[in-house]
C-alpha cells in the first residue's frame, strides 16, 4: 500500500501497525509516540543478508547505531545477526550491551579520542576506520600502551558525488572525511611499519539517502582497483568495507533502487575484478534502509486554524523528528482513520521556530481537532537526533511485534529536564 511499509495495513478505516491499531496505540500510550515495527526491521535486514548471502567471501551487515541506537533496535539486530557501526564511546558501549560479536564491530569518525580509541582496542574489535595519520598514530600508540595490536582499516575519499542533500554527501574531495588515494596509500605504508596495528582493509562511505545505484558501482569500481594497485604493491587487503547509504522510498509514489538491485550492482562490480586480485570480505554500514520505514511518529491534533493556508498542529514537534527543519526531508504523513473526504492542510508542532513544520500542503483525508496523525518513515535518525529544545521531553517509543506491544524507551518527564542542571550555592 506504501512503499517500504510491509507491515502497515488499514482495516476497518483504521490504519494498524504489525496488527495493532494505531488509534488504539496513541490513547494507551500517549501523543507524541515513536512506533518500530518489530517485523518490518526483520524484513529489512533480512532482504540484505538474502541478497548477499552467496557473496564469495565474508559479508558483514554492520548496522550503523547513528540511525537509532535504542538498545532494543540494536538488540533486536543483533539477534537478526547485525554486526555494528559505530562513532562514538557511547556507540561502542552500547554495541557491547547488545552482545555483538567484537570481531563485527567497526568504529568510524573523524575525531575519536584517547578514551574511545582504548575502548576500542579493549575489545579488539574488527577495525577502526582511520581518518587520518594523527589518528592512526594515537592508535599504535594506545595499543602499544595497552600490550594489544589493533586492527585498522583506511577510510579512503573517492571524490564521487553521490546526488543526495548536500549536507548528506560524504565523498567529496572537499569533505572532511578519510584520506585522498595517495594520502591513504601513504599511511597505509606507514601502518605495516608500525607493531602495534595490524593493516586489514579499506573503508568508503559516500553519502546518504543515495537514490540511484550508479555512485554505488563507481565506489565499488575505485575501490577495487585501488585494492589491484595496493596487491602489485605487495599488500594484501583482506576487507573491503562500502559503508552506507542506499535510500529508503520516502516518497510513496516513486520507486527507488532496492536492496536486491544494489547487492547485483556491488557484487557484480567486485567480480569484474576476480582474476586480478582476490575477493575480500565484504562490509556494509547501512543504518537507514535497515530502520527508516520501520518507524511511524504518532501524533495527536490539538488546534487548527486558517490562515494562509489550513494548519494544523500536533504535539509532536521539530525537538522529536528534526528532519523536516533540518534538511527540508519529505516525510509521507497520512490522518491514522480514513474518512474518504480529502483536503489540503500544512502539519505544523508546536515549537517557537517558523522551520517546525512536518509537511506543508499535503493532501490529507479531512482532519479534526482530536485525530491522530501519522508520520512515515522516521525510524532512522528521528530519536537518535532529538532533542530537548523548549523544555520539551523526547517521546516514548514503543515496539510492535508478533509477541506484543513494549515500551522501549519512556518518556521524559519534567524533571528529566533539569537532572543535569546545578544551581550554584550563591543562587540558591
Ligand atoms: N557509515 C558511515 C561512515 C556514515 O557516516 C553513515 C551515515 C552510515 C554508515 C549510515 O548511512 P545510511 O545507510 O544510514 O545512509 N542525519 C542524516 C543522515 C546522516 C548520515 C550520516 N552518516 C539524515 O537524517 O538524513
Amino acid at each position: 500500500m506504501f512503499l517500504g511499509n510491509d507491515t502497515l495495513e488499514i482495516k476497518d478505516k483504521v490504519v494498524h501497525i504489525d496488527g495493532y491499531n494505531v488509534i488504539e496505540l496513541a490513547e494507551k500510550f500517549g501523543t507524541p509516540l515513536y512506533v518500530m515495527s518489530e517485523e518490518q526491521i526483520k524484513i529489512n535486514a533480512e532482504r540484505y543478508f538474502k541478497a548477499f548471502k552467496d557473496y564469495k567471501k565474508d559479508f558483514i551487515l554492520a548496522y550503523a547505531y547513528k540511525a537509532n541506537s535504542n538498545l532494543a533496535i540494536t538488540r533486536l539486530l543483533t539477534k537478526l545477526g547485525c554486526g555494528a557501526d559505530v562513532v562514538s564511546g557511547g556507540e561502542l558501549y552500547i554495541a557491547k550491551l547488545s552482545k555483538v560479536d567484537n570481531d563485527k564491530i567497526v568504529f568510524n569518525g573523524n575525531c575519536k579520542t584517547k578514551e574511545e580509541i582504548v575502548m576500542g582496542v579493549e575489545s579488539e574489535i574488527r577495525a577502526f576506520n582511520v581518518d587520518s595519520i594523527s589518528e592512526l598514530i594515537m592508535i599504535n600508540e594506545t595499543a602499544k600502551e595497552l600490550g594489544k595490536v589493533a586492527n585498522v582499516a583506511f577510510r579512503v575519499n573517492p571524490d564521487i558525488n553521490p546526488k543526495t542533500h548536500p549536507k548528506i554527501s560524504t565523498g567529496l574531495k572537499k569533505s572532511k572525511f578519510g584520506l585522498p588515494l595517495d594520502l591513504a596509500k601513504k599511511a597505509i605504508k606507514m601502518a605495516l611499519e608500525m607493531e602495534n596495528v595490524n593493516f586489514v582493509g579499506i573503508h568508503c562511505h559516500i553519502g546518504s539517502q543515495i537514490t540511484d545505484v550508479s555512485p554505488f558501482i563507481e565506489e565499488t569500481r575505485k575501490m577495487m582497483e585501488f585494492i589491484v594497485e595496493l596487491k602489485n604493491e605487495g599488500i594484501e587487503v583482506r576487507d573491503l568495507n562500502l559503508g552506507g547509504g542506499l535510500g529508503v522510498p520516502y516518497y510513496k509514489d516513486k520507486e527507488i533502487p532496492t536492496v536486491e538491485d544494489y547487492a547485483k550492482a556491488i557484487i557484480n562490480t567486485i567480480y569484474e575484478f576476480e582474476d586480478k586480485v582476490e575477493i575480500p570480505n565484504l562490509i556494509l554500514e547501512p543504518g537507514r534502509s535497515i530502520v527508516a520505514t520501520a518507524g511511524y511518529l504518532i501524533t495527536k491534533v490539538h488546534h487548527i486554524k486558517e490562515t494562509s493556508c489550513k494548519w494544523v498542529m500536533v504535539d509532536a514537534g521539530m525537538n522529536d523528528m528534526l528532519r523536516p527543519a533540518m534538511y527540508e526531508a519529505y516525510h509521507h504523513i497520512i490522518n491514522a482513520k480514513v474518512k474518504g473526504e480529502k483536503e489540503v492542510v500544512s502539519v505544523a508542532g508546536g515549537l517557537c521556530e517558523s522551520s517546525d513544520i512536518f509537511g506543508k500542503d499535503r493532501e490529507l483525508d479531512k482532519v479534526e481537532v482530536g485525530d491522530t496523525i501519522i508520520i512515515f518513515d522516521v525510524g532512522a535518525y528521528g530519536i537518535s537526533m532529538a532533542n530537548n529544545y523548549n523544555a520539551r521531553g523526547r517521546p516514548r517509543m514503543i515496539l510492535t511485534s508478533k509477541k506484543g506491544v513494549y515500551i522501549i524507551r519512556e518518556r521524559e518527564t519534567y524533571a528529566d529536564l533539569i537532572s543535569k542542571d546545578l544551581i550554584p550555592p550563591h543562587l540558591l
